[in-house]
């Protein structure tokens, strides 16, 4: 599959501070990548060093088969972690700047900037300046002028920070449209709910190291699956169920099994029903991407709120 977006071995350090630590990663063409980890994880440092606005110490780059993104700077859209538009231009006026920024004629980029405000509901706002607009309103103009040059490669930082729950799911829907136009995303976040609904694959970063590399059920199974289990019998045969790795009685006939990386819950159930146990719950409990994530950076999050 051809690659958007390439990094192997990126590596950046401020002083003797390493922010960033052997980095590898892989986009594909098309794809939604999520840029997963806490605060001080080194999301915001890759996304310039990708961008071209910092240079890493180590390792190498490759921004849609260039190596440096300077080079493809108009088949690439970035929305900065710190949001902000000039407050006295008007809606329209500033989407429209960003795409001539990007190499798109004045009259073409002014019709651009108003289908895009239609499209997301934001035409009546066309000719205000950003200065009257709420901020969730002001960050979704940012997100428009980001896209409005049509590129490749979309780049966004953060965001989902600072919106509210309905333009979210406005965000979501501008990036489900781009991805249906072939668009390539990556996006960072916290927040594991957007990256579990959007993403293909996924990196979960802390302190500057690649914790997880993958897709989002791939992720999944860095957890097991636990079922909790209740029997009218009160001391039923559970011992060698199929990929269960660990039990625990938790009261008279109410169990907790934990499986084995990849075991199937149906065949757990299949065992109880040969063995005529008689259930009075079967209850199946996959972990989500929070759980993992908070597995994974846990130690790391908890060092760097010491540092
Ligand atoms: N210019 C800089 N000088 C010194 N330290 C920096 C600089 N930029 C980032 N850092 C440090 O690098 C770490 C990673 O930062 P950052 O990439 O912004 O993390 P994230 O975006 O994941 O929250 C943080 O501890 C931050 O304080
Ligand atoms: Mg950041």
């Amino acid at each position: 599959m051809p690659t958007a977006l390439e990094l192997r071995n990126v590596s950046k350090s401020f002083g003797t501070f390493h922010a960033v630590q052997g980095l590898s990663l892989s986009v594909p063409v098309g794809s939604v990548y999520g840029f997963l980890g806490p605060n001080g994880a080194g999301k915001t440092t890759s996304l310039r060093m990708i961008l071209g606005m910092l240079l890493p110490d180590t390792g190498e780059l490759s921004v849609l088969g260039s190596p440096s993104a300077m080079a493809v700077r108009n088949r690439v859209g970035y929305l900065p972690e710190e949001k902000g538009l000039y407050r006295k231009m008007t809606a329209a006026a500033a989407i429209a700047y960003f795409a001539t920024l990007k190499g798109v004629a004045y009259g073409e980029a002014h019709i651009r900037a108003r289908k895009l405000l239609d499209r997301y509901g934001l035409g009546a706002f066309a000719d205000k300046k950003i200065e009257t607009l709420s901020k969730g309103m002001g960050q979704k103009v940012q997100v428009l002028s980001a896209i409005a040059h049509d590129p490749e490669l979309v780049l966004f930082d953060e965001p989902f920070s600072g919106l509210d729950p309905v333009n979210q799911e406005v965000l979501e829907e501008i990036l489900i449209d781009l991805k249906a136009r072939g668009c390539t995303i990556l996006f960072s976040t916290h927040v594991m709910a957007h990256a579990e609904r959007l993403c293909d694959r996924l990196l979960i970063l802390g302190g500057g190291r690649g914790l997880f590399e993958g897709t989002v059920s791939e992720a999944r199974s860095v957890l097991p699956v636990r079922i909790s289990l209740e029997t009218v019998e009160p001391t039923p045969l559970l011992e060698a169920l199929p990929g269960v790795r660990h039990l625990e009685a938790r009261g008279e006939g109410r169990w907790q099994l934990e499986l084995e990386p990849g075991a199937s819950a149906s065949a757990v159930l299949e065992a109880c029903f040969e063995r005529s146990l008689r259930l009075r719950r079967f209850d199946v409990r996959e972990p989500d991407l929070h759980e993992v994530f908070v597995h994974l950076v846990g130690p790391s999050a908890r060092e760097a709120s010491l540092r």
